[in-house]
């Protein structure tokens, strides 16, 4: 299975902070955004990655990731010219993704929890159709929404509906078979000129073929829109981190443990991270329990 992560989009919400530098690039405290959505592709197994971004940031994330070798895993990168929309991003990826099974994870998510490794193994076990993770929050309105039936079934998806069906917005990783692409291709472009996520997996509902699991309590899926939800992760993140001295989504550390990069290859990646604190916290991991 490849991996899409899809870092576009103008950041309006955060402007001026976004004004010269893309949303996914500012920090969540201690790491660019976009290291938390690569993080959960590395632990989902994905060793080939396309990101997708502006003509404008392409090249700071080029300068940012690389070829994605020192974390063993490879990077390559498509522009999206302007915002066409998520399911734009496949239709992108159709050459890279050669017909095969895809897991796409929006640049700006950043999930944690316990077992996350062994839910995102059930979003991998999809076969033909796609698999979608549904979580309850307080603003459905901003999401894409899911309404369930008493079973649990999904029923319905609305995009950003003004009276939300339920409280379960459906977060950003998505789990699609091969056809994908073409089926993103045929979309027609919403009223913002868009071809919508949610359009997409409506396909697949409609066919059957859509599963979405919850995502309990247990979870943290962590919005990064604005400029207090953003803040807001990075405290989180910071919580965590202080009271586990554990890192949230550090690449090196998950490449290492996935046995992407070897022991030599760890240190090779925290040396010129030392002065931060960060490269430090990777050369100790060689030294402790696990
Ligand atoms: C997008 C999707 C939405 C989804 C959300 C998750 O919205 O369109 O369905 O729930 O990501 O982050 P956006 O945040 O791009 O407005």
């Amino acid at each position: 299975m490849k991996g899409i992560v899809l870092a576009g989009g103008a950041g309006t919400r955060l402007h001026p902070a976004t004004l010269a530098v893309s949303k996914q690039l500012l920090p969540v405290y201690d790491k660019p955004m976009v290291y938390y959505p690569l993080s959960v592709l590395m632990l989902a197994g994905v060793r080939e990655v396309m990101l997708v971004s502006t003509p404008h940031d392409l090249p700071l994330f080029r300068r940012l990731l690389g070829d994605g070798a020192q974390w063993g895993i490879r990077i390559a990168y498509a522009e999206q010219d302007r915002p066409r929309g998520i399911a734009h991003a496949l239709v992108l990826a159709e050459a890279f993704l050669e017909g095969g099974p895809s897991m796409l994870v929006l640049g700006d998510n950043v999930f944690h929890g316990h077992d996350l490794d062994r839910r995102l193994a059930e979003g991998r076990q999809t076969g033909a159709g796609a698999a979608v993770f549904a979580y309850r929050v307080s603003d459905p309105e901003r999401y894409g929404v899911v309404e369930f039936d008493r079973e649990g079934r999904a029923l319905s998806l609305e995009e950003k509906p003004s009276r939300p069906r339920s409280d379960w917005a459906v977060t950003g990783l998505y789990f699609y078979d091969g056809e994908a692409p073409s089926l993103a291709r045929a979309l027609a472009p919403s009223a913002r000129g868009e071809l919508e996520v949610t359009d997409l997996n409506r396909v697949y509902l409609e066919r059957g073929l859509l599963r979405v699991s919850q995502l309990g309590r247990g979870y943290a899926w962590l919005d990064t829109g604005t400029h207090d939800s953003l803040l807001e992760a990075g405290e989180f993140v910071r919580a965590i981190e202080k009271r586990t001295g554990q890192k949230v989504a550090a690449p090196e550390e998950v490449a290492w443990r996935m046995g992407f990069i070897t022991d030599a290859e760890l240190l090779a990646a925290a040396a010129p991270l030392r002065s931060s604190g960060y490269g430090r916290y990777l050369e100790r991991l060689l030294q402790r329990a696990p």
